[in-house]
């Protein structure tokens, strides 16, 4: 746990960190913000390529993922169905470099915005959890195909739920 703005609530306690951000239009406008830095970026070029040219629905869904799994409403789920993370991007190629980038483009988007140093911190330890989760269930993948084995491994997934 971390503290919050809130002297009370730790980030990650119920809706705190959703409440720190702003709600949900803050969030949005974050999702926003942080394609823009993915659109711009040249670290960004490779997993830019890897979505759709119009951003409008990439934008929704991970705006309303990012407000369930910071504790808010379960936006996400109850538009697309449910999601696991890791599984969702086991097709693409993230390594190590497309992880940072991911990563780069959200820290780039909340300094942009100015949210506090912690809370800032608080969301990037947090979103490193899942951004390597991918990255792993990526690389278990390809050497489960490369030894000529079935695929489907169940590693890390992490839901609307987790935080
Ligand atoms: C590790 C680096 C990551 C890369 C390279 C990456 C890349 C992508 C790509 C290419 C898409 C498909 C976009 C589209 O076709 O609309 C996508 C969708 C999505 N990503 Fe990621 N992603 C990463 C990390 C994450 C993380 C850490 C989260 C959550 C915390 C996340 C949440 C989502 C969601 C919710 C979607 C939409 C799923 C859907 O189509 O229903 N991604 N991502």
């Amino acid at each position: 746990m971390s503290e919050s703005t809130d002297p009370d609530r730790a980030y990650g306690e119920g809706d705190a960190t959703h409440q720190a951000l702003g709600g949900v239009d803050a969030i949005r406008r974050l999702v926003e913000v942080f394609y823009e830095e993915m659109d711009t970026l040249p670290e960004a070029a490779t997993i830019r390529r890897l979505h759709p040219s119009d951003l409008e629905v990439s934008i929704d869904k991970l705006a309303r993922f990012l407000s369930g799994w910071t504790g808010g409403p379960k936006l996400y789920s109850e538009k697309y169905g449910p999601i696991k993370i890791p599984v969702f991007h086991q097709h693409l190629p993230v390594g190590e470099a497309e992880r940072d980038a991911w990563l780069l483009c959200m820290e780039r988007a909340l300094g942009r915005l100015g949210y506090p140093d912690d809370l800032r911190a608080y969301l990037l330890r947090e979103l490193f959890v899942p951004a390597e989760r991918i990255r792993v269930r990526v690389a278990e993948r390809e050497r489960t195909k490369a030894a000529g084995g079935a695929s489907g491994l169940t590693i890390g997934t992490a839901t609307e739920q987790d935080r």
